[in-house]
């Protein structure tokens, strides 16, 4: 998969070298191209902000240098999809990484202070599929940290970067459930045993009890997940 970060804060994805999606960038499974979205100013200042029409608070990141990096970058493949993390955005989930494991080529671009002007979005949506995704309902500075958490979700589901696929399968939100507790060595840690049945090595109760518990813990934390 080929994944584009347009960024006025490159630095923040220094940390993508690092554990599986760094392997994955170096086997290839992954191309990274991170992108300061300043490259694309021409004035001396790297101006990539203004203050917005109509008035109000803040600024509002200027057209021109989105333009011309989005450009490039959608010039690069046959069928991209332009990812801008927003607040605003439909809210990322599991099956939303799923589905976006499947593409060959993401563009992130990251918005800063009050967002960036509408015609970026009208414009690009014009010559690429284009999303709004939200990482939650709360507000983040700018994009990086959401751009960040949804590279790490959709990147493990890429063939071949998690070493054990089936550690894919039992986790939280993969079948609509949390997960169940884990255990490992010793059997008693400061008084408190690993439950008996996990000894067992009767894997169909195993199988059973994690059921049981990923269900009660479902219920107690996240019951909106069952539909209650
Ligand atoms: N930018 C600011 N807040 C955000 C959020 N909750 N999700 C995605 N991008 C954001």
């Amino acid at each position: 998969m080929r994944i584009d970060i347009v960024t006025i804060f490159p630095t923040f994805f220094d940390a993508l070298d690092i554990s599986l999606l760094g392997k994955a960038k170096t086997s290839g499974l992954i191309e990274l191209g991170v992108h300061d979205l300043r490259d694309f100013t021409h004035d001396r200042h790297r101006t990539v902000d203004d203050t917005p029409y109509g008035g109000g608070a803040g600024m509002v990141m200027k057209p021109e240098p989105w333009g011309e990096a989005l450009d490039g970058l959608l010039a690069e493949s046959s069928d991209p999809l332009v990812i801008f993390p927003s607040p605003a955005g439909e809210v990322f989930t599991q099956a939303t990484a799923r589905a976006l494991a499947e593409e060959a080529h993401l563009v992130f671009g990251c918005g800063r202070y009050e967002g960036i002007d509408q015609r970026v979005f009208d414009d690009t949506a014009e010559r690429a599929r284009v999303k709004l995704v939200s990482m939650g309902d709360y507000v983040l500075n700018g994009g990086e940290v959401a751009v960040m958490a949804m590279i790490e979700a959709i990147g493990r589901l890429i063939p071949g970067v998690v070493g054990n696929p089936e550690s894919l399968v039992e986790e939280s939100h993969e079948n609509g459930l949390l997960e169940y507790p884990s255990y490992t060595k010793p059997a008693v840690w400061r008084g408190r045993e690993v439950p008996p049945i996990l000894l067992s090595g009767n894997h169909g109760a195993i199988a059973a009890w994690r059921r049981e518990q990923q269900l009660e813990r479902t219920r107690r934390v996240r019951p909106d997940l069952l539909g209650d």
